[in-house]
Order: C-alpha cells, then sequence, then structure tokens
C-alpha cells in the first residue's frame, strides 16, 4: 500500500517537473525574443539617438582613453563569463544523477590545484587591465599639465554656472565670461576645467567628450577636454544631489576658433539695458521692464546699467539671511542665444520662458527662483508681466546674432533675432 503511494506521488513529481521544464523553456525563449527586438529596435534608430549620452562614440582623447579600456574590460570580462557559463552548464550535464544516491557523495576537502589556477588567472587578467588603465590615468594628468584654455564650473542646485578663467592661447589673459549650463569650447583645443561646488556633491559627465569627475565642495577637481569634432554634446550631473538632480543637464558646445572667440566677444560687449523707466535712452540702449528688478535680485546681465545683483546680501533684499552664494541665479546675457532653460529641461523659446516665469515651481519642483517667484509668493508676476519679461530676456542676443547652434532659441522664436527684436542691442567698447 505504502509503496504504491510513494509510485503516484513519483510519477505526479515527473509530470509537474515536466511542465516546469517547459514553462522554463517558453519563459526563455519570450526572454530571448525580447532581447533580440530591443537590439534590433535601439539599432534601428540609429547612432544619432543613442549618441547623446553614450561612452561608445568618442569625440575627444580623453573619451577614447576611457572606451579603449571599456573595450578592453569588456572582451575580458565576456571570455570569463562564456567560460564560467560554460564550466556550470558542462558540470550540471556530466554530473547529475537521476536518482538522488543513497548514500553521501565522497567529501572532499580542498584541491590545490585547482586552487592555485584560480588565485593566478584572475590575478593575470587583474594585471592585464591594471597596466593600461594606470598608463591611462597619467595620461589623462599630463593633459592637464598644459591647457590652451580653463574654465571654473561650478556645480549649483540644480544648474551649472561656467566662468571662463585663464586663455593661454591669448597670453594668458583672463577671458572673465560667465554663463550657465551651455559650455562653449573652441575645437582642437586642450581645455582644462575646474570643478567646484559650495554646496552639496555633484558630478560633472559629459560621455562623449571626458570621464565622470566628482564636484565635491571644499575641493577643487580638475578634468581635461579636447573636444576633435565641432558639434553639441549632451551632459549631465551624475551624482544624486537633491530633487531636482534629473534636471542638472548641460550642453557643450564645440565651434571653430573664431566662432568661439566672436562668442567671447559679443559676451563681453554684453546687452545694453537701462532699468530706469523714466526719461529718454541713448540710442540703442534697451528700456529693461520694470518688473525685471525683481529677477536682479539674483541675476544680472553684462552691460546692464544699474544692476543691483550685488544687493543680493543687502539687509533689503528679498534674500536678507538667506545663503546668498548658493542662491544667486544664472547669468543672463544674451540668452536669447541659449538652447535651453531651467539646466535643460525646457527648449528656450518666449512661450516656454513666460511660463517658467509664472510658476516655476511647477514647472521644476524645489528649485531656489521658486521661494520667491509663483503664484501667491512676493515676487508673483501677472500674465503681462511674465511675458514682457520674457520677450525683453529673449531679445538679449550679440549685435552680429547667435553663433554655433545657438539657433535653437532664434529659430523657435522670432523675438530672439535682431531684425525683428523690439530691443536693439549694441556693441560696447
Ligand atoms: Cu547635481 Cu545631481
Amino acid at each position: 500500500m505504502e509503496r504504491r503511494n510513494h509510485d503516484r506521488v513519483v510519477r505526479t513529481n515527473t509530470s509537474s517537473g515536466k511542465r516546469a521544464r517547459r514553462g522554463f523553456a517558453n519563459r526563455l525563449l519570450t526572454l530571448g525574443t525580447l532581447a533580440v527586438t530591443a537590439i534590433l529596435v535601439l539599432t534601428a534608430c540609429g547612432p544619432d539617438v543613442l549618441k547623446p549620452y553614450s561612452t561608445t562614440s568618442p569625440a575627444s582623447p580623453t573619451a577614447d582613453g576611457i572606451h579603449s579600456l571599456y573595450k578592453l574590460v569588456f572582451w575580458l570580462a565576456l571570455i570569463v563569463f562564456v567560460g564560467v557559463q560554460f564550466a556550470i552548464i558542462y558540470a550540471s550535464l556530466r554530473f547529475r544523477k537521476k536518482e538522488i544516491p543513497a548514500n553521501r557523495p565522497p567529501q572532499i576537502h580542498g584541491n590545490s590545484r585547482l586552487e592555485i589556477a584560480w588565485t593566478i588567472i584572475p590575478a593575470v587578467v587583474l594585471m592585464i587591465i591594471l597596466v593600461p588603465t594606470i598608463t591611462t590615468l597619467y595620461d589623462q594628468d599630463a593633459a592637464l599639465d598644459e591647457p590652451d584654455l580653463v574654465v571654473d564650473v561650478y556645480g549649483k542646485q540644480w544648474w551649472w554656472e561656467i566662468k571662463y578663467s585663464t586663455d593661454n592661447g591669448q597670453g594668458g589673459e583672463e577671458l572673465q565670461v560667465v554663463t550657465a549650463n551651455e559650455l562653449r569650447l573652441p575645437v582642437g583645443k586642450n581645455v582644462k576645467v575646474r570643478l567646484h561646488s559650495n554646496n552639496v556633491i555633484h558630478s560633472f559627465w559629459v560621455p562623449r567628450l571626458a570621464g565622470k569627475m566628482d564636484v565635491v565642495p571644499g575641493h577643487v577637481n580638475e578634468i581635461s577636454i579636447e573636444p576633435e569634432e565641432t558639434g553639441t554634446y549632451a551632459g549631465e550631473c551624475a551624482e544624486f544631489c537633491g530633487i531636482q538632480h534629473a534636471w542638472m543637464r548641460f550642453l557643450i558646445v564645440v565651434e571653430p576658433v573664431d566662432e568661439f572667440y566672436g562668442w567671447v566677444n559679443g559676451w563681453r560687449e554684453g546687452n545694453l539695458v537701462a532699468t530706469t523707466q523714466d526719461g529718454d535712452l541713448p540710442e540703442g540702449v534697451v528700456r529693461a521692464p520694470e518688473a525685471f528688478s525683481i529677477c536682479l535680485s539674483c541675476h544680472t546681465v553684462n552691460g546692464i546699467e544699474g544692476s543691483s545683483s550685488l544687493a543680493v546680501g543687502s539687509p533689503d533684499s528679498l534674500f536678507a539671511g538667506i545663503n546668498a552664494a548658493a542662491m544667486y541665479g544664472p547669468n543672463l546675457t544674451n540668452l536669447g542665444c541659449r538652447e535651453t532653460l531651467a539646466a535643460g529641461m525646457l527648449v528656450n523659446n518666449t512661450e516656454n520662458l513666460t511660463q517658467w516665469l509664472l510658476d516655476p515651481g511647477a514647472i521644476k519642483p524645489g528649485n531656489y527662483m521658486a521661494d520667491v517667484i509663483g503664484p501667491g509668493k512676493s515676487g508673483e508676476l501677472t500674465d503681462e508681466q511674465a511675458l514682457e519679461i520674457a520677450e525683453f530676456l529673449e531679445s538679449l542676443v550679440p549685435a552680429e546674432g547667435c553663433t554655433g547652434t545657438g539657433g535653437g532659441a532664434s529659430d523657435a522664436t522670432p523675438a530672439a533675432t535682431p531684425e525683428t527684436s523690439s530691443a536693439a542691442v549694441v556693441a560696447r567698447d
């Protein structure tokens, strides 16, 4: 009786085992099909779709060096992976038993040959990776020794401030150009980027041009970029730094050398803006809308008359008692030429800028501007005021127009081109 019951149990187990195996095979087939489809779709989308944050299409010697290491590690890891999988499959097929043996198998303790082999093989693999890694590190450090241009980049919450410092190509001149979220670089020049933070840790990452480098408060890290081709490259913050970490993106716009200096000069000439609301203005000077005064508590424009940006720390300021350095907003010079607003979040055009000014907290919750501007805040703007400020800011372009890809804004916004702009912008000596 007992014996018969036992047989039945074994038979049931065998048929459910078969079913489980079939289920497993089906799942494997589905997963495989999905993986192949995903690969085909991604490949069909073409490299352009994958390029923005791709580490496999380097466009600078720094990124190239990192990519070579990546390839080396990838192929070594693939060999190890295939070897281990082969060993697992071989062992499970070769030594499988249909029935559980009555006695325990012989118990083994240690195998010197095996242990020596699995110590030496990984050591050799690690040495193969170690040597070129150290060489690459030293090469990249050496590139920092003789830069053509030094740029200081400050990680903010949540945007990037960019200050152009020493230009060795111009006899060590301090360029003193300040901008945000859009790093313009001359093609073929060796640029040293110094990374600063006065708040939390960020990470500066432009996959196609450079490695990833942490931006640490109280310590200046350096990274070198030598872009080989003109074009626009995507960058982002790669270290979680608060609620808007995902929207801490930036662009690197690589331009021919003369175009780059055209842009530098355009910035240094600035935008001739008057904040006074009375009287006639000299030819070429633009009057800022009255409501723009609230923006000047945190922002400034190069060339503006009566900028109150230095009043940030004063007791009358809106931000009295708040850490002025952390609150200080992006420099708005030639804003009409920028591709994006709010650190890569919005396309730069009048409509988006108006929405942003009406309620920045609804678009990018947690940003510091939302403490002041927006419904119910001390700096609440009317629809007309927001539109007025947006049109004014989009009109801030250099006399010669935008260079590089800066067309993003001017294409989308007729107000940003000098011809249609109500605000003429003239060069300053
Ligand atoms: Cu800054 Cu993440």
